[in-house]
């Protein structure tokens, strides 16, 4: 057995190591810069209670873009100075964020071990490559990220720190074989586990679906169907579930070979990234050669993300939430016993609300940022949630699930399709989500971004916006001013989140402007962009008449649209004409 040592290193602060509720994400190369990781990996350990480092199991892995393996490595030499007892790291340090939320809640080692958190390796839906962007963040014990008192906690410190500790003898592990490599040192023994980064994921979606049925519907001849990893770190699931498990042809995943630098690409699951699934589906400029299939998806580069297409059409994430939690019950085993409660980000349609209402179901609208429906699972109080910004999952993890959110659609396609697997007309997307239209009503919805913006017309921009509202009478005039045909805007505020379960109060959260026929116009600035500002606009349209829930979405949001722009003096403050992103 190797015996190692540890060394206790100078070093000195460096600025900005402030992460977010997604972590520290900067540029590779700023990553690079000697003892920028250690620093921000020792400020980490710092902020957490000692017995959640000496002696603990750990979770290291990401969805393996440029920077990850020698990221890997460092973080295993830390933990080992730090007296970490035992590491545990996907094959080739590969790990969805859902797969390390539950290897954290649900693993078992080797010897009987479980983890008490884990970091993850990832810049979400960020480009990847030398020139591009990196990031880590820490997980807790119930899988979820860590909570604002630990990410204070560690900006603090990264702010002071002075040394860290590393075993810088201890030789690189191969994390390219399972296995497990025991190394000695000053506090004992210290193991690396590699472990096969698909198998603990899998056994939790069979607890959760029922393959079978989902099997029937891949190999019926009238199912056709597609996925689309953008060389993310799904790919690595994908095959095992949709390929292997459920028997869908292997010619049905596109770019499913994991990539440092996901092929180049941008592997965001939206409209606009996705390029090759949309052409696909037959949502392109031109029509593809072959018919589309009935059901595509898309994941982001750390499989957290979801996008939903049918053939020649796109199911918004706020319709894709609803639609789940309307059917959840029936469709899915996990589900059976019924749904503890739905949630949603304050920008999402309200579409879910309307489904709540229905099924007499608890309902949450929280900030923007899966962490406030982590702390309403822990409390049993919500199933189901989502968000317009393509994620959407449930309890059995505390993170945002792709694949899950994948095999939750093919589950309410299979149990539609029960009686229509051999040659009869299949129950399409298009058809589920028209029925739920007809049924709950229509949410039009759209999402303007303007990218990049001076930060200081961003912030203007919003001040001038909350300072609007204390007359509703000159919004009304505006409005009007603009367009006669939108109704009057009845209520208009800051939204502020006080959080149920451990009473906490989240500020600043949105501006929203809400009207009498239960249209909403959203500003809010985006928590994640790396330039500038990011302004985003949402806009939502609500409609219960059967008869006009079939028109084009930027049509029928054209009136609410022009008045957003009018009211919030986009032009004006901050140049802009047209937004650089519509969803
Ligand atoms: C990340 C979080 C999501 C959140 C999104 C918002 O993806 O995991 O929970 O919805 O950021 O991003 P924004 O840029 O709008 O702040
Ligand atoms: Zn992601």
């Amino acid at each position: 057995m190797v015996v190692f040592k540890v060394a206790r290193l100078e070093t000195t602060p460096f600025d900005g190591q402030k992460p977010g509720t997604s972590g520290l994400r900067k540029k590779v190369k700023v990553f690079i810069q000697p003892n920028y990781l250690q620093n921000f990996v020792q400020s980490t350990f710092n902020a957490l209670t000692p017995e959640k480092v000496r002696g603990a199991t750990l979770v290291v892995s990401g969805d393996g873009r440029y920077f990850s393996k020698d990221a890997i490595q460092i973080i295993i030499k830390m933990a080992a100075a730090n007296g970490v007892r035992r590491i545990w790291v996907g094959q080739n340090g590969l790990l969805s964020t859902p797969a390390v939320s539950a290897v954290i809640r649900e693993r078992v080692g080797i010897d009987g071990s479980r983890a008490s958190g884990g970091f993850i390796l990832t810049a979400s839906h960020n480009p990847g490559g030398p020139h591009e962007d990196f990031g880590i963040k820490y997980n807790m014990e119930n899988g979820g990220p860590s909570p604002e008192g630990i990410t204070d906690k560690i900006y603090e410190n990264t702010k002071t720190i002075k040394e860290y500790l590393i075993a810088e003898d201890l030789p690189d592990v191969d994390i390219s074989t399972t296995g497990v490599t025991s190394f000695g040192g000053p506090e004992g023994q210290f193991d690396v586990e590699v472990f096969d980064s698909a198998s603990d994921y899998v056994k939790l979606m069979k607890s959760i679906f029922d393959f079978e049925s989902i099997r029937k519907l891949l190999s019926s001849l009238n199912f056709t169907f597609c996925f689309d990893a953008l060389h993310g770190v799904a790919g690595a699931y994908a095959k095992r579930i949709f390929v292997e498990e459920l028997g869908a042809q292997a010619s049905s995943l596109l770019n499913c070979t994991p990539k440092e630098d996901f092929g180049g690409g941008h592997p965001d699951p939206n409209l606009t990234y996705a390029k090759e699934l949309v052409a696909r589906m037959g949502l392109g400029k031109s029509n593809p050669q072959d018919e589309p299939p009935e059901f595509g998806a898309a994941a982001d580069g750390d499989a957290d993300r979801n996008m939903i297409l049918g053939k020649r059409f796109f199911v918004t994430p706020s319709d894709s939430v609803a639609i789940i939690a309307a059917n959840a019950v029936e469709a899915i085993p996990y589900f059976s016993a019924g749904l503890k409660g739905v949630a949603r980000s304050m920008p999402t349609s309200a579409a879910l609300d309307v489904v709540a209402k229905h099924l007499n179901l608890k309902f949450f609208e929280v900030p923007t940022g899966w962490k406030f429906f982590g702390n309403l699972m822990d409390a049993g109080l919500c199933s189901v949630c989502g968000e317009e910004s393509f994620g959407t999952g449930s309890d059995h993890i505390r993170e945002k699930d792709g694949i899950w959110a994948v095999l939750a659609w093919l589950s309410i396609l299979a149990h539609k399709n029960k009686e229509n697997l051999h040659g009869e007309k299949l129950v399409t997307v298009e058809d589920i989500v028209r029925q739920h239209w007809a049924t709950y009503g229509r949410h039009y919805y759209t999402r303007y971004d303007y990218e990049n913006v001076d930060a200081g017309a961003a912030k203007e921009l919003m001040v001038y916006l909350v300072k609007l509202q204390s007359s509703l009478l000159e919004v009304d005039e505006i409005v009007k001013g603009t367009r006669s045909d939108v109704s009057k805007v009845v209520h208009a505020d800051e939204f502020e989140y006080k959080d149920p379960v451990d009473g906490s109060i989240s500020k600043h959260q949105g501006i929203r402007y809400l009207f009498e026929d239960g249209s909403r116009l959203v500003f809010r600035l985006s928590g994640t962009g790396s330039e500038g500002a990011t302004i985003r606009l949402y806009i939502e349209q609500y409609e219960k008449d059967p008869s006009k829930i079939d028109r084009d979405s930027q049509d029928a949001l054209a009136p609410l649209v022009e008045v957003a722009l009018r009211l919030s003096k986009m032009k004006e403050f901050t140049g802009r004409t047209t937004p650089t992103v519509i969803t």
